[in-house]
């Protein structure tokens, strides 16, 4: 394995699709190793491209508009960050020899519908996951749901992220609202949706899982200490490292996990997404990449998650030790506005072993992410309650 010069004949490229806050600390992990960087995103200015050797504008859903940023910049690796790529491209390009996609192309393809990773997980490989059915119509939601899955139960485009048209319905009067919130809320228009039984869990984890070369060469999975966390509406608002779990509830998340990425195959770490009840695990879903809810390794870890992103699909070790309790809370725009600004930064850092991670995105809305806190504390509860209180001090302002 050699790296070469960035911007020479002999740069290791990368080409990033998506360049969020998310794909900019994978940047930056990687300019540590001098790889060379190409950052992709819909918009200018996003917060990848600030910090990669080249930032690039492009509708990443449009085959031919990929196809040929790739072949403009042949990176030898391409790694997705977002799930609204003509994944089919991908494809091509891995076969065709010219980049590696990261973890595999088949991955980004199965993870990118709702309907490939949950039949893969439930179906293929046995694992348990909610009672579920799928649908294209209301007469067959109405079908599922008064056959098999009944209420509560949750209904989400196959093909959409963070929450968005995803409803949980009580009742009968629930199922046509939540059917247009569901067309409307898809990244395609005319969109298949899944019906999921609502599933009573205590509690929710993320499961970080890195396939990575160990010392005889071969891929070998490794775990990160579980991550729990708090969701308001899909959207993550808080999360902490590690999770305390039952050795039970640990061992089974860790062979639905192990299952899961050894079928996606490849190299890199995976957000695996799981519910909890007392010893039984649900598989939820899984990123082939970084998860938002693993900004909390930005403090707890030895190598965070961006880093051992970054290790494993170069083929380098990894080492997945935390070494700090911490947490993680989100700042949020509070309002809509381009360009705004952030108060409070000094008063937020006054506490120890607190950090404030802003990531430039050029716009802010109300909900949208715009910045982390992190803290690690002597146990999670005053590692969130000290995320929590720094997250509060931000105050983001109109200029
Ligand atoms: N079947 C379910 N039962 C209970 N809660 C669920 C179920 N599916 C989703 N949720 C809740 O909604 C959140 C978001 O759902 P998820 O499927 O992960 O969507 P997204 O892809 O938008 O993250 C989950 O983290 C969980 O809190
Ligand atoms: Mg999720």
């Amino acid at each position: 394995m050699k790296i070469g010069t960035p911007l020479s004949e002999s740069a290791t490229r990368v080409m990033l699709l998506g360049a969020g806050e998310l794909g900019k600390e994978v940047i930056i992990a990687l300019q540590r190793y001098g790889v060379e960087v190409i950052a992709v995103d819909r918009y200018e200015n996003a917060p990848g491209h600030q910090v990669a050797h080249k930032a690039v504008v492009v509708d990443m859903t449009d085959p031919k508009a990929l196809r040929s940023v790739i072949e403009k910049y042949s990176p030898h690796y391409i790694v997705p960050e977002i799930e609204a790529i003509a994944t089919d491209v991908l494809a091509v390009v891995d076969d065709e020899g010219v980049s590696t996609v990261i973890p595999t192309a088949k991955a980004v393809q199965l993870t990118m519908n709702r309907e490939g990773i949950r039949t893969l997980a439930a179906e293929e490989l046995g694992l348990p996951t909610s009672p579920y059915a799928f649908a294209s119509s209301l007469d067959e939601v109405r079908e599922a749901i008064t056959g098999d899955i009944g209420f509560p139960c949750l209904i989400k485009p196959v093909m959409s992220s963070s929450g968005k048209g995803q409803s949980l319905l009580k009742s009968e009067t629930d199922i046509d609202g939540a059917w247009s919130y569901a067309q409307e809320g898809g990244r395609v228009s005319g969109s298949r949706v899944i019906i999921e039984g609502f599933v009573d869990f205590d509690y929710e984890i993320t499961l970080l899982t890195v396939r990575s070369i160990g010392k005889g060469g071969e891929v070998e999975t490794s775990f990160c200490n579980p991550i729990g966390h708090r969701q308001e509406s899909g959207d993550y608002v808080e999360s902490w490292q590690p999770m305390a779990m039952s050795e039970q509830a640990l061992a089974n998340a860790q062979l639905i996990a192990e299952k899961v990425t050894t079928a996606l195959g490849g190299q890199g770490i995976f957000g695996v997404e799981l519910f909890v009840k007392d010893d039984d695990v649900w598989f939820s879903e899984v990123s082939p990449r970084p998860h938002d809810t693993g900004l909390v390794t930005l403090i707890t870890q030895k190598q965070n998650e961006f880093e051992l992103h970054a290790r494993a699909l170069l083929g380098l070790p990894v080492d997945t030790s935390q070494t700090l309790e911490g947490a993680s809370a989100v700042i949020y725009g509070g309002m809509d506005g381009k360009a705004i600004s952030y108060a409070g930064l000094a008063d937020a850092l006054m506490e120890s072993d607190t950090e404030i991670r802003l990531f430039g995105k050029p716009e802010a809305f109300e909900r949208r992410r715009m910045g982390v806190a992190v803290a690690s504390g002597d146990d999670t509860d005053l590692a969130r309650q000290k995320a929590a209180l720094a997250a509060s001090k931000i105050k983001p302002t109109l200029s």
